[in-house]
């Protein structure tokens, strides 16, 4: 059985979504942690309902970025982590962090990149009155929604309305992203 450790920053919806697909049997692994960057987070409420152990590292508390993220590895390597799944993580990786787990850590972005990469993608492809939205899951590089592409579902709506997209887009993930954590699991297993 594979470790993944979830790194969210706020509501953890797709960490819900984690851990529906174990209890029913569609992801094969284990979550051996949260990696949480704020402390009002959902999320954390979330791990605290299902045994999860959580380890909040505010960047206040930390001397640098740097020094956050080598306790954010010091972590993961004592969880013994296989999988970083990034799932509204809002800070990006330092480098370090990414060498350390090259191809093993995989991120969810709720726009169909390259197109509206970086923060509110959602309101970015509303600015320009997009009829196609959709979300990307890609591999972790060091640039901002960067990394290669696994796999991207697009949908149509002509409702451009924010909560409409929103909620259809978070349907998607919560089917998508388990499935092929799960895949990237058994693929590397075989
Ligand atoms: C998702 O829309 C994901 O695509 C993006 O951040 C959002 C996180 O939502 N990276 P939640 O915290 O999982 O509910």
């Amino acid at each position: 059985m594979k470790n993944i450790v979830i790194f969210a920053s706020g509501f953890g919806s797709n960490f819900q979504a984690m851990i529906d697909a174990i209890k029913h049997g569609k992801l094969h692994a284990t979550i051996v942690g949260l990696i949480c960057d704020r402390s009002g987070a959902y999320a954390i409420e979330r791990a605290r309902i299902n045994g999860i152990p959580v380890a909040l590292f505010e960047r206040s508390a930390s001397p640098s970025k740097v020094e956050m993220d080598k306790a954010i590895l010091n972590q993961c390597q004592g969880w013994q982590a296989d999988w970083l799944v990034l799932a509204g993580y809002m800070r990006l990786l330092s480098p370090m962090l990414i060498q350390a787990y090259p191809r093993h850590i995989v991120n969810i972005h709720p726009s169909l990149l390259p197109k509206y990469r970086g923060l509110d993608a959602v309101g970015q492809a509303l600015n320009q009155k997009d009829s196609i939205y959709g979300l990307t899951i890609h591999y972790v590089d060091e640039g901002m929604d960067t990394g290669e592409i696994i796999v991207q579902v697009p949908f149509e709506t002509d409702q451009l309305d924010r909560d409409h997209i929103e909620k259809r887009l978070h349907q998607l993930e919560h089917q998508t992203y388990p499935a092929v954590i799960n895949k990237l699991i058994v693929e590397e297993s075989v």
